[in-house]
């Protein structure tokens, strides 16, 4: 069953009825552009096919009754009492299942973008064939479909770049996942044919086509299987050096320096801090390095730049792994044109820019490869820019 029939059957064994509606929104992969989103600089992701359903009927009552393919639970919430749930304080763990906490920090999001508007009860079903903690942003699916299904039936008229605030408002402030801004942005404004240039301090947005199929290219994933929470660990550790060094430099974000400016700051900053710093800064400049290349010379010519991009992330930043390390190294001597983890890191995806034709030998390679380093099997597979978010029924 795909995964929109199926968000509509357990819609009806919720409801008893057909849904309202079904509304989805897809993850993303991001081809350059990695921990820049949250120092307001650049990234450069594109919405792939994978996709979050949300099949939706209001319920003539004050609550909102939430299930998902996730869990085999139904969580009911009066929709005044959101406000009592959220937001999480920082550091505690979501009063709901965290699955539950995407869908009702919608919910309360939207209402606190609203204060005004008139938000009865309704069912919501969810069902996705995102990869869950792939790195391919499940979250920001979840919570572009729930956010589109909502605005519509709640008649608020918010628009795409509202919306994805309110996902992230749902991410940093109901689950407590400190994450920037680009998975939102990239659900919901993907297009079919191009990824998205996106400045994270004005939100202004620019389609870059990325010319792959053009150039007999095609983008491969390779999910090795270790799953990350960005709500713990070293993603919020990354974050809070970031901000730390902007406020030692005198600086409102990471973004306001450029590569001239590091001489310096390396001379201000202790060795590992200066290392963080070396990363966004130059990665800002790979992002853009990578929209002129893609445009002026095609695709091909963004090799160098995801190389570089992948050492600074094992080097400097520090947040690859074996298995992503892995996966680099052995798609490149298979002969794919270059590649890098993507997402937050510490465990998810890498990509890689691979020849048409080519892609059944690098399966091969990394199967072997991970097999004998006694690593789980990786998940492989081709993603292209897709369609944001939207209204399926
Ligand atoms: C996660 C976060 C994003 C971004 C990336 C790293 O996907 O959700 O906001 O920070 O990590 O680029």
């Amino acid at each position: 069953m795909t995964a929109l029939s199926a968000s509509s059957v357990l819609l009806e064994e919720l409801s008893r009825r057909a849904p309202d509606g079904v509304w989805s929104a897809p993850g993303r992969v991001n081809l350059i552009g990695e921990h820049t989103d949250y120092n307001d600089g650049f990234v450069l992701p594109f919405a792939i096919e994978h996709r979050t359903y949300a099949a939706v009927a209001l319920n003539g009552t004050g609550e909102l009754r939430v299930r998902s393919t996730f869990a085999d639970e139904t969580v009911v919430v009066a929709v005044d009492d959101l406000d009592d749930l959220f937001p999480t304080p920082t550091g505690a763990t979501p009063r709901v299942p965290e699955w539950a906490a995407y869908v009702l920090g919608v919910a309360w999001a939207l209402r606190e973008a609203r204060p005004d508007a008139t938000t009865p009860g309704a069912d919501i079903a969810i069902a996705s064939d995102v990869p869950v903690g792939a790195g391919l942003s499940s979250s920001a699916a979840i919570e572009g479909a729930v956010a589109s299904a909502l605005n519509d039936l709640w008649a608020l008229d918010l628009d795409r770049v509202a919306l994805a605030q309110v996902g992230r408002r749902a991410e940093n402030d109901a689950v407590g996942a400190p994450t920037g801004i680009m998975d939102q942005m990239a659900s919901m404004l993907g297009r079919p044919d191009a990824a998205t240039l996106l400045d994270c301090r004005s939100l202004e947005t620019r389609s870059v086509s990325t010319g792959f199929s053009d150039a007999d290219l095609e983008l491969v994933v390779v999910d090795t299987q270790i799953k990350h929470a960005h709500s713990t660990g070293g993603y919020r550790d990354r974050r809070e050096a970031c901000e730390r060094a902007a406020r030692l430099l005198g600086v409102p974000a990471l973004r306001d320096l450029s590569i001239d400016d590091l001489p310096q700051a390396a001379e201000l900053l202790d060795d590992v801090t200066f290392r963080r710093v070396r990363h966004v800064v130059t990665e800002n400049q790979r992002v853009l390095d990578t929209v002129d290349a893609l445009t002026q010379r095609g695709p091909r010519a963004i090799a160098g730049l995801l190389q570089a991009s992948h050492a600074s992330m094992r080097d400097d930043f520090e947040i690859s792994v074996p298995e992503l390390d892995m996966a680099v190294e052995l798609t490149m001597t298979h002969g794919a044109v270059g590649a890098r983890m993507t997402g937050g890191g510490f465990g998810g995806a890498a990509i890689a820019l691979v020849g048409n034709g080519q892609l059944s030998a690098v399966s091969d390679a990394l199967r072997r490869g991970f097999a004998s380093a006694g690593f789980k099997e990786p998940a492989i597979f081709t993603v292209s820019p897709s369609e944001g978010a939207r209204r399926d029924r």
